[in-house]
């Protein structure tokens, strides 16, 4: 199997990292806009190979989209990452010119690919794929979720003193930091509910050092993390090329859906060969519903500017 990725920066690269490491595919191309710049990356990983047991073929093209011909996956991490003090919001008019852009060039060498947007805003950008390339809607999935649930069961290990593998929890919604929900009432560990090992005052800490979660990083880092992203879009990429139908909250077109309709948001769904094959109905509270209505109308706000820079 190919997996191409367009962008050959932080998370780009680590993702490229993560797919040999894990074994995921055959071959990955990655590529960049600047010169030689994906080249670098992908001869500096391929020197990794024998220290680290993989086979995966990983090769850089500066812009050359043939390189990237029949891709089953295409990964669109390229475009520029948060700064510190900066919003995913203020990222959208220099990021949608870039997505729409990779999102042509993809298709023409890879008509059948599935594509998975990252660049921020990422909710925004994945419309915007959709809207643009006018594929089926299973075929464009935004990662940010499966990273925003990594992190809330990071943080519930951490309070609850224990492996983050004994852990569940699921974050819905948008991936800002006012629109992600992490999902407290559903988080468990070893199967109970994790309310019966941790405070309400605790429990609040987790779901607010959550939604902080990428803030808090770039302030540390002063860009975007990209350990983790990269690892949650290599899992993603893994359930797609591996049929695996995993089930993982991701950026897809609602019609309908919790309630939802004509928006890319955070819902969990069914990751498989074809793209995102269900959406799985977690039958909210009230309550829940309410911030999740809140964070579509927030994310369609965003997607308004796409018209306003006439995109879309
Ligand atoms: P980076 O700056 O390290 O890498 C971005 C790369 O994209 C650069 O190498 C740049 O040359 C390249 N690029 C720019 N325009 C391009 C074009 N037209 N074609 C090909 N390549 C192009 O940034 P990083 O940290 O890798 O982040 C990438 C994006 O992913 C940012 O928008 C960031 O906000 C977003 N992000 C999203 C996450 C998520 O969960 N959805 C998590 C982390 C980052
Ligand atoms: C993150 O959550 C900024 O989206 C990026 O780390």
């Amino acid at each position: 199997m190919k997996v191409s990725i367009i962008g050959a920066g932080n998370v780009g690269a680590t993702c490229a990292e993560y797919i040999a490491l894990n074994r995921i595919a055959s071959e990955v191309v990655i590529l960049d806009i600047k010169d030689n710049y994906a080249e670098g990356k992908a001869l500096d990983l391929m020197q990794t190979a024998t220290l680290n047991k993989f086979n995966t073929r990983i090769t850089g093209s500066t812009a050359d989209y043939t390189k990237t011909a029949n891709s089953s996956v295409v990964v669109i991490t390229s475009g520029i990452p948060r700064k510190p003090g900066m919003t995913r919001e203020e990222l959208i008019g220099i990021n949608a010119g870039i997505v729409k852009n990779v999102t042509e060039n993809v298709l023409k060498y890879s008509p059948e690919a599935i594509i998975i947007v990252v660049s921020n805003p990422m909710d925004t950008m994945t419309y915007l794929a959709l809207k643009e390339s006018k594929l089926p809607k299973q075929r464009i999935i935004g990662m940010g979720g499966i990273l925003d649930s990594a992190r809330f069961k990071c943080y519930l290990s951490l309070a609850l003193n224990a492996p983050a593998s004994d852990v569940q929890g699921t974050v819905i919604g948008g991936h800002g930091d006012t629109t992600m929900i992490p999902l407290t009432r559903l988080a468990t560990y070893t199967g109970s509910p994790v309310s019966e090992f941790l405070s309400t005052d605790a429990l609040k800490k987790v779901a607010a050092d959550t939604m902080v979660g990428g803030a808090t990083l770039t302030g540390m880092l002063g860009t975007s993390a990209w350990y983790a992203p990269g690892a949650a879009v290599a899992a993603l990429v893994d359930s797609i090329v591996n049929d695996q139908k995993k089930l993982f909250p991701c950026c897809v077109f609602l019609d309908g859906e919790y309630g939802q309709k004509d928006i890319c948001l955070g819902v969990p769904v069914v990751i498989g060969r074809n793209g995102w094959e269900k959406i799985v109905d977690l039958k909210l509270t009230d309550d829940e519903q309410a911030l999740f209505n809140k964070s579509a109308d927030a994310v369609r706000n965003m997607n308004a500017v796409l018209n306003d820079l006439k995109f879309a």
